[in-house]
């Protein structure tokens, strides 16, 4: 499928599955790397809805002890970040003295990676990384260093694979950017 219609508006194609798969190989190669000695389990925090996607086809590659949790947040309405952090399902695991990587979808302003990462600083963790599938560097407003980045991605809305245009387009396995 080239081109994709999602309510009114109009995507193409950009990042095939394939492309997907092939960055999260890589990604997740970095963090066998990084992690390969570690003793004590790593808790990833996979951040719902968008990230249910890349944390199944990551953690299935993650060769080192880990367990997984997932915390739900919204910060977006139609094809905008509203700025709005809510927490809509909160963490019951401990995290302190822990190493968490936390796993996002996308990170575009970063204001949601913000308020997460200054919430679960003061669960005093041991270590905090993030890994996104997705970054857009030309939207990035925060002063967090993003450890972990599949790819890299123009400022442009997109859909697929996890993300979503107003609830619609999670399902599709390949992604897509809007047509102007
Ligand atoms: P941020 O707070 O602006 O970094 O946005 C974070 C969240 O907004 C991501 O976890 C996504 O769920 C959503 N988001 C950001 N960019 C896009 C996009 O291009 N398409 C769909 N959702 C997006």
């Amino acid at each position: 499928m080239k081109n994709v219609r999602i309510k009114d508006l109009e995507f193409k194609l950009c990042y095939t599955s394939d492309d997907i798969q092939s960055d999260i190989d890589v990604l997740s190669s970095k963090l066998n790397h990084d992690f390969k000695d570690t003793k004590t389990p790593i808790l990833f925090l996979s951040i719902l809805n968008g990230a249910f996607m890349f944390t199944a086809d990551l953690m299935k590659r993650i060769q080192f002890p880990c367990e997984i949790s997932f915390i739900r947040l919204a910060s977006y309405e139609g094809t905008s970040s509203t700025g709005t952090i809510r927490e809509i399902i909160g963490l019951t695991d401990n995290i302190e003295g822990r190493t968490v990587i936390i796993l996002e979808d996308i990170v575009d302003t970063g204001l949601t990676l913000q308020k997460l990462y200054e919430g679960l600083t003061k669960k005093n963790p041991t270590q905090l990384l993030i890994a996104t599938l997705l970054f857009k560097p030309d939207a990035y407003k925060g002063s967090i260093k993003v450890d972990y980045i599949g790819k890299s991605i123009p400022n442009d809305f997109i859909v697929g694979y996890g993300l979503d245009y107003d609830g619609l387009g999670r399902n599709l396995p390949n992604i897509y950017t809007i047509v102007e």
